[in-house]
């Protein structure tokens, strides 16, 4: 049985639809991202969860119960904002504490429990330090350490380790999968980075105008997007456009000058291959032609602007020693009709 359900839930601003009839169940112990541009609608959705924005429709259930019932402070949310708001007047140890002692958790308890949480997100020796004594990352993960101490039934958690430094912020993913793995937290995740999410999440939400365009596994999201907006989110990937038709053999899409089979049944006229960088290759025979415009080292791989007919194209390959073309030179590229999908309409559309 879902745990929390969201049932059409929708936001309106005046005459903006922040958000537009957004269904989405999560299980128990799950962790799902939101994931999507700026302005697509993500914090509006968490804050309608977390009860500080009124939905203009929908409903909201978490085991069973109405949640749009309960006041915000009774809903038993553990959340981290955006902007994460310590208190001011607090040390960073009150402020983790703050959640136990409107709960009476007896003092020794409590004590524990907030070192345990400081430790967690890497602040052990940091528990008597003012808020504006420490970095934005060390606030964060205060709002980190006070959020989880409570032990939620769900964290919310928007953006929240946007102000980290990338070692840290690797590290924070690993100790947020590790804390969701082994206290079985129920976690939605807001976030712009797509690594993140395809790294932590069990699930991605991929967001568009206050819509959902897929909910999927990152792999599968990442390998059969549904749309070309989610292929185009989720990762570097080649839009390209060509022309779809029907012939005696089934369903072929053009891409400059070279026909693909295509497995799915899709109307004549304007269609868009995706591909991903590193499933281009260069090759000999029958491919596509283009042109090397640019070829960059990026440590353990090569990227590659290749100009085609039918657009630009981004390869990446290995540096792993083989030979590779340079700049202006023309090569031919190619990909195993596996690795792309088709869809049908115009780039422009997606
Ligand atoms: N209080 C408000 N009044 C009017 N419009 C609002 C309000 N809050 C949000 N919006 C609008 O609703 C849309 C969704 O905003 P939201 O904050 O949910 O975006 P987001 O996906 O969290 O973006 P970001 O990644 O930039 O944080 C935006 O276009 C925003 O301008
Ligand atoms: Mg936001």
């Amino acid at each position: 049985m879902p745990y929390l359900v969201l049932d059409k839930l929708t936001k309106r601003f005046g005459q903006w639809l922040a958000v537009d009839n957004l269904s989405l169940t999560v299980e128990k112990g799950e962790l799902i991202s939101l994931l999507g541009p700026s302005g697509c609608g993500k914090t509006t959705t968490l804050q309608m969860i977390a009860g500080f924005l009124d939905p203009s429709g929908g409903r909201v259930t978490l085991d069973g119960a109405d949640l749009l019932a309960k006041k915000p402070n009774e809903r038993g949310l553990g959340i981290v904002f955006q902007s994460y708001a310590l208190f001011p007047h607090m040390t960073a140890a009150e402020n983790v504490a703050f959640g136990l002692e409107m709960r009476n958790i007896p003092r020794a308890d409590r004590d524990r429990m907030v070192k345990d949480a400081l430790q967690l997100v890497g602040l052990g020796a940091f528990g008597d330090r003012y808020p504006r004594r420490m970095s934005g990352g060390q606030q964060q993960r205060v709002a980190l350490a006070r959020a989880m101490v409570i032990k939620p039934s769900l964290l919310l958690l928007d953006e929240p380790l946007s102000n980290l430094d990338a070692k840290m912020r690797e590290e924070m993913q690993i100790e947020l999968r590790r804390i969701q793995r082994t206290v079985g937290t129920t976690m939605i995740l807001v976030t712009h980075d797509q690594a993140e999410a395809m790294a932590l999440s069990d699930r991605v939400v991929i967001m568009n105008k206050g819509k959902v365009e897929q909910v999927a596994a990152p792999q599968d999201a990442y390998d059969n997007p549904a749309s070309a907006f989610v292929a185009n989110f989720l990762g570097r990937t080649n839009l390209l456009q060509g022309t779809l038709r029907q012939d005696g053999g089934g369903c072929r899409i053009d891409v400059a000058g070279t026909a693909w089979p295509v497995a799915a049944e899709l109307p004549a006229g304007p269609g868009v291959l995706t591909v991903r960088p590193e499933k281009v290759t260069f090759v000999d025979g029958a491919g596509v032609p283009g042109l090397v415009r640019a070829r960059v080292f990026q440590g353990t791989q090569w990227l590659f602007e290749i100009q085609t007919d039918a657009g630009p194209l981004t390869v990446i390959r290995q540096h792993d020693g083989q030979i590779l073309p340079a700049e202006n030179e023309r090569v031919t590229v190619g990909w195993r009709a596996e690795d792309m999908r088709v869809m049908a309409g115009t780039a422009g559309g997606a």
